[in-house]
């Protein structure tokens, strides 16, 4: 049979993002990412288009078929969260969109920040991890019923396909990013055959890249070991339902649901989004953090090989917070949406007009380059350098 023909890849430069600004304070911070990726002026527009309740109230469908015409045509698109009524109501538009565009790899980098209050806070740098999601199966199948009332059953379904390809999926990232171990976790004791088969398939993975660390470790160990020595992790490769479990656990580990970023990457389209849900509680209110859908955005460029862009972006956020003044309440501040966006445009305008006067003076202010290329003065192995390009958000 012939392969159907994919459409050319579009240029970073000039490319159409679509945006999904989602539920709850998903416009609020849809908005904020939106006016600060502008400020980078890369040429790039966005194409907003509605899906969940809004577009619900709209058009009488969650998902209307704008959305799907804007994904298939710009095949990059950044999300807010939206809200999936509990028990009863819908099924998740996030499930639907990551199994409808076969998004198999959620990915979500776990680092502190420094100047976000944590437990952790004296690890520095050495907490840093990265964490690979199945996307696509388990038990967010969907697939349950009520067998007899009283009695309910819902099937966990585990492929070899998906669990080599998210495994080839780490293993390639930590090869690529000089990491040196891959952590698996389930519970294959007890889910003998599903958990089973999927360390099955990770083992085999494991096998074709020798020079990484391969673990295993039953996931209610690993929950523990995550809360006790977050520094034993690298890179974590995790099932659909452990993985969400664990991305907020992480959260938590590196100050809270505000600053966690991730990215749901499939083979041809890829949906950037925070780790966070639609948060109703402060919803409408101008109080959300912005931080995670900005870094989620971070990640997107970084995608579009716009490398100094993203570390321009991330660089910005990390000055706005080390400064301490303008933190959101999440992060212990009284800022709200506006004035922590305000205070990362103006730190992203300055490091834009100190890379360009460097530039323009033939390098000669190389530290500030230096600095907007995600290099400081001391001196950094090449092998932290490439993680620190590829991986954090
Ligand atoms: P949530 O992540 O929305 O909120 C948990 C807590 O974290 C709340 O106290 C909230 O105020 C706080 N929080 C979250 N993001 C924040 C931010 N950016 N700034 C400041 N505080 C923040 O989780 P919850 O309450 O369990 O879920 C609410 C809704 O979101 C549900 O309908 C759920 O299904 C949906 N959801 C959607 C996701 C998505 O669209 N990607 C992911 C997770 C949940």
């Amino acid at each position: 049979m012939a392969k159907k023909k994919s459409p050319p890849r579009q240029p970073a430069a000039g490319r159409t993002i679509t945006v999904i600004p989602g539920d709850g304070i998903g416009p609020e911070i849809a908005d904020s990412m939106m006016r600060v990726v502008t400020a980078l002026d890369l040429g790039l527009e966005f194409e907003v288009v509605q899906a969940g309740l809004e577009a619900y109230e709209e058009t009488g469908e969650l998902l209307p078929a704008a959305v799907h015409r804007s994904l298939r045509r710009n095949r990059i698109a950044i999300k807010g969260p939206t809200t999936t009524p509990v028990g009863t109501g819908h099924k998740s538009i996030n499930v639907q969109l990551r199994q409808q565009y076969d998004l198999y790899a959620n990915l979500r980098p776990i680092r502190l920040i420094p100047g976000v209050p944590s437990r952790y806070s004296d690890l520095g740098d050495r907490l840093d991890m990265v964490i690979f999601r199945e996307n696509t199966e388990d038990l967010y199948a969907g697939v349950e019923h009520m067998v007899v009332p009283g009695v309910a059953e819902s099937l966990k379904i585990i492929t070899a396909k998906a669990s080599e390809r998210i495994a080839v999926t780490a293993f390639e990232f930590a090869r690529a990013n000089g990491r040196r171990k891959v952590t698996v976790a389930h519970k294959a004791n007890i889910m003998k055959i599903s958990d089973g088969l999927f360390i099955e398939s990770t083992r085999k993975v494991a096998k074709r890249f020798p020079e990484i660390e391969y673990e295993e470790l039953i996931v209610d160990n690993c929950c523990m070991q995550l809360v006790v020595r977050p520094t034993h992790f690298d890179v974590v490769v995790l099932q659909n339902l452990y993985g969400d479990i664990i991305s907020d656990l992480c959260a938590g580990l590196v100050g809270g649901l505000g600053v966690t970023p991730g990215a749901n990457i499939g083979r041809k389209i890829a949906i950037f989004e925070a780790v966070h849900g639609s948060a109703p509680d402060i919803a409408g209110q101008g109080k959300a953090n912005p931080t995670a859908l900005i870094l989620s955005a971070a990640l997107m460029l970084r995608h579009l090989k716009m490398e100094e862009a993203a570390v321009i972006l991330q660089k910005s956020v990390a000055d706005v917070i080390s400064a301490g003044k303008s933190l959101t309440l999440d992060l212990g501040g009284s800022a709200g949406t506006e004035e922590f966006t305000e205070a990362v445009l103006a730190r992203v305008r300055r490091r834009k007009s100190s890379l360009s006067r460097s530039r323009s003076s033939g390098g000669k202010t190389a530290k500030s380059a230096g600095k907007a290329n995600g290099k400081t003065g001391r001196k950094t192995s090449t092998r932290k350098t490439a993680r620190r390009a590829t991986s954090r958000g």
